[in-house]
Formats: C-alpha cells, sequence, structure tokens
C-alpha cells in the first residue's frame, strides 16, 4: 500500500511535480494475507465504485495513521521511481520495516475487483500481476533506520547506509 505525498513547498499540484527529483515521498507498507484488517475496510468497501479506468470516488475522511504499521521509525529509504509508466524517478521511498495483514477476502476484494479497462470497452482487462519488475540498484544506497545484525549501526536515530 502507498500513501502519496508531493511536494507543496515547490510544486502547486502533484501534475507538476510528478516528474521532478524532489517531487515526491512514497509511504511504502508491505501486506500480508492474515488476519482481517478492519482499517483497510474505509476504502475497500468503496472498491466497485472504481472498476474501470478513469472512475473517481468520494471516500469520507478517515485517518491515514491507521493505515500503517506501528514503529513508524523502522524503516527503509531510499531515492527510488514510480512503480507506474511512465517510472520517473521523482520518488524518495520509505518502506517500513513493520508488515501489516488483510484477510484472504479482503484480498480478493482488491484482486479481482479492478480493471484498467475502461467500462465501454468490449473487452475488460482486469487488472492484476501488472507490478513493475525490480530495478538495477546502481549507485545508490538503502538508508535503515533501525538496527540489524549484518551491517554497522551508530546509535539510534542515525540513518546507516548498506549497500544492497
Ligand atoms: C497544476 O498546476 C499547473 C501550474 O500552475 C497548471 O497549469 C495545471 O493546470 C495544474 N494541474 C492540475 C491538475 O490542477
Amino acid at each position: 500500500m502507498h500513501v502519496v505525498h508531493y511536494n507543496s513547498d515547490k510544486y502547486p499540484n502533484i501534475s507538476m511535480a510528478v516528474d521532478k527529483s524532489d517531487g515526491l515521498a512514497v509511504l511504502g507498507v508491505l501486506i500480508e494475507i492474515g488476519k482481517f484488517n478492519p482499517n483497510y475496510e474505509q476504502f475497500l468497501k468503496f472498491i466497485n465504485g472504481i472498476k474501470y479506468r478513469d472512475h473517481k470516488v468520494q471516500v469520507p475522511g478517515f485517518n491515514v495513521r491507521a493505515l500503517l504499521p506501528t514503529h513508524l521509525d523502522e524503516y527503509y529509504r531510499y531515492d527510488g521511481s514510480l512503480t507506474t509508466p511512465p517510472c520517473y524517478p521523482s520518488v524518495l521511498w520509505t518502506i517500513f520495516r513493520n508488515h501489516l495483514t488483510i484477510s484472504q477476502k479482503q484480498f480478493m476484494a482488491l484482486a479481482t475487483a479492478l480493471y484498467s479497462s475502461n467500462a465501454q470497452d468490449s473487452v475488460a482487462i482486469p487488472m492484476h500481476s501488472n507490478f513493475r519488475k525490480p530495478q538495477l540498484v546502481d549507485s545508490r544506497v538503502v538508508l535503515v533506520s533501525f538496527k540489524e545484525d549484518d551491517y554497522f549501526w551508530i546509535s539510534t536515530g542515525l540513518l546507516v547506509p548498506i549497500l544492497i
């Protein structure tokens, strides 16, 4: 799950920020199938309102914090890119160490409800298995905000670069 932010100090809207190297900051949460997650129902229950490309649905306001794991201070951070075309390298990624769960039923709602085609198209193209392949690390480093055994740790609060 991604929470996408744009740099509103420098750009008037997300369209202007999306291709800038300091344009976007995305929080990423890894989700496993397991226990039912009531917090994710706050938008999953509206998923049938956005079945087709360009559909929009209004969702009542809710606290985004509830969609994130505990320990917001434990994360990986690196300069990366959009996961969808045009894949601009404009994203400061923060991926939390801890994962969340949604139930099998919640996962199936996500995996089967959506189409990448328009409502009026004669053939509906299901939207799944469309993830971007892992990219080369090149000269980038991944910063880690917490202690792990296999890299050098300095002190609490410092981000320590590791080579991957
Ligand atoms: C974003 O801002 C630019 C520059 O002010 C403007 O031309 C454009 O129409 C805006 N786009 C949206 C989607 O609001």
